[in-house]
C-alpha cells in the first residue's frame, strides 16, 4: 500500500478530487510541500486558518476532439482546506465525505475492504501506510470514523476490535499531531451506563459492554497522543444505507413492511436516532470553527432530540410510509441476549449548541429519505416521487 502511494503521480498529474475519481490523495501545492503553516506550528497545534478557500494547481486533462483525444495541462481550482476521512466507505464516513466535499474542502476518504475504486485503501492497523498518507496529504483536519461498532462482534472478537478502536486510534492521533492536523475522533453514547441521563461531556463514563469500553479507551488513547484533538460522542445512527442491515434503525424496515407476520420490537431501551448527514454537518462546522479558534478542542456530544424505543421508531417508519403497524409488538423487558446496552444514554448537546453548532433533521423526514429505495411497494414510490 505504501509502495503504491510512493509511486503515485506528482501533484500536477493527479486527478482533480472534485471530479470523477476522488480516490487519490491530492497533495498540497508544490510551492509549500509540507505546508508553510505546519512548519511554523508546534507539533500538536492546528494549522493556521487557510488564507484562501481555493488554490491553483496544474492538472492533466483529457480533451476529446473528433477522431482522437489529447492530454492537456490546465490550471484548476483546488480547495485549500484539506480533510482526511477514515471509514469513508461506512455509514457515517460516506455522509462525512460528501459533506466536506460539497462544502469546498479538498476531501480524501480512506476505506479498507470496500475502498476501491473510489477511496484510498488504507489498513489503519498498518502504521507505515497511515504515516505515509498523512505526510503525503498534509490534512488540516482528520475525521476518524473507522471502527468496529457492532457490540456483539466486539464481544466475540475483542482483540481485533481493540486493535482498531484503541491502538489504531491512538496511532492516528499521534500522526495527526505530527502534521498539526485537527483530529475528530467519533465516539459513542455507549460510554455511559444509561442510569442517569442526560449526560454532559464532564460526566463520568461507565460503559456496560466491551464496545463502549474500547471506544472509551480509544478516546483516552486519542487525547493522550494529541491533546489538541476532539472527541465527538453520538448515539444510534441512520441515513442512506447500502443494505438495510447497515444501521440498527433501517434494519427494522422489512419487519415493518411485511405486515402479514407479527414482529417483536424492543420497547425498553430509549434511543435518540441521529441522521448521519447531521453528524457530518456538525463535524464540518466544528472543523471550520477550529480553523478560526484553536481553543476549540476536547469532548463534545451530538444527538437527535427525538426520544424513541425501537418499537416507537418502527411505528414512526410505518406511519411515514402509510403502512400498518398493528403487527408490531412492543417488548418492555430488558433484552437478555447479546451485549448489555444502556437503558437511556441521552447526550446533553448544549456545549456544541453554545458554540452555534448543530443540525437536526426530523426523524420522519430523514427516515423517509433513507428508506424509500427499499420500499417493496413500488406503487407508493411512483405516486410520491414521479
Ligand atoms: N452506527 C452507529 O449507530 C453508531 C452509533 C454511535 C457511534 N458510532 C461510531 O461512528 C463511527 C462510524 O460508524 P459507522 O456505523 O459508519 O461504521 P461502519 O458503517 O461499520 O463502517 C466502519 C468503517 O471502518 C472501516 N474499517 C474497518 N476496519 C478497518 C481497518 N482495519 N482499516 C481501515 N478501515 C477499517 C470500514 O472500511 P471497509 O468497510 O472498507 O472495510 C468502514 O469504512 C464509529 O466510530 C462508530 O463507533 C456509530
Amino acid at each position: 500500500m505504501s509502495a503504491r502511494r510512493r509511486e503515485a503521480p506528482a501533484p500536477a498529474a493527479s486527478p482533480r478530487p472534485n471530479e470523477g475519481a476522488p480516490c487519490r490523495a491530492a497533495r498540497p501545492p508544490p510551492a509549500a510541500p509540507g505546508g508553510a503553516e505546519q512548519e511554523q506550528a508546534p507539533a500538536a497545534a492546528p494549522p493556521a486558518p487557510a488564507a484562501a478557500m481555493v488554490g491553483r494547481e496544474k492538472e492533466l486533462k483529457i480533451r476529446f476532439v473528433p477522431g482522437c483525444c489529447e492530454l492537456v495541462e490546465e490550471d484548476v481550482d483546488i480547495p485549500s482546506r484539506r480533510v482526511l476521512i477514515t471509514g469513508a466507505t461506512g455509514l457515517l464516513g460516506r455522509a462525512m465525505f460528501k459533506e466536506f466535499h460539497e462544502n469546498n474542502w479538498n476531501a480524501v476518504g480512506c476505506g479498507y475492504r470496500r475502498a476501491q475504486p473510489r477511496f484510498e485503501q488504507i489498513n489503519l492497523l498498518d502504521s507505515v501506510a497511515v504515516h505515509d498518507i498523512i505526510h503525503d496529504f498534509q490534512p488540516h483536519v482528520i475525521v476518524h470514523c473507522a471502527a468496529e461498532r457492532r457490540p456483539d462482534i466486539v464481544e466475540s472478537q475483542p482483540d481485533a476490535a481493540s486493535q482498531l478502536n484503541v491502538a489504531a486510534s491512538g496511532n492516528l492521533a499521534k500522526e495527526a499531531a505530527g502534521v498539526g492536523a485537527f483530529l475528530i475522533y467519533i465516539s459513542t453514547d455507549y460510554v455511559f451506563d444509561g442510569t442517569s441521563p442526560p449526560y454532559k461531556e464532564t460526566d463520568v463514563p461507565n460503559p456496560l459492554n466491551l464496545y463502549g469500553k474500547t471506544k472509551l479507551e480509544g478516546e483516552k488513547a486519542v487525547l493522550e497522543n494529541n491533546e489538541a484533538a476532539a472527541v465527538l460522542r453520538i448515539p444510534v445512527l441512520y441515513g442512506e444505507v447500502e443494505r438495510l442491515e447497515e444501521s440498527a434503525v433501517t434494519v427494522m424496515f422489512d419487519k415493518v413492511q411485511f405486515s402479514n407476520k407479527s414482529a417483536n420490537m424492543d420497547h425498553w431501551q430509549q434511543r435518540f436516532p441521529t441522521n448521519v448527514k447531521d453528524v457530518a454537518s456538525v463535524c464540518r462546522q466544528l472543523a471550520e470553527k477550529r480553523m478560526l479558534d484553536p481553543s476549540v478542542k476536547g469532548t463534545f456530544h451530538w444527538s437527535g432530540n427525538e426520544q424513541m424505543t425501537k418499537y416507537e421508531m418502527a411505528c414512526a417508519i410505518a406511519d411515514a410510509f402509510n403502512l400498518p403497524s398493528s403487527h408490531l409488538r412492543p417488548i418492555t423487558d430488558c433484552p437478555v441476549v447479546g451485549a448489555l446496552r444502556p437503558r437511556n444514554a441521552q447526550l446533553d448537546c448544549s456545549k456544541l449548541e453554545m458554540l452555534g453548532i448543530g443540525q437536526r433533521t426530523p426523524f420522519r423526514v430523514g427516515i423517509k429519505e433513507s428508506l424509500w429505495p427499499f420500499l417493496v411497494d413500488k406503487r407508493w414510490r411512483q405516486t410520491v416521487f414521479h
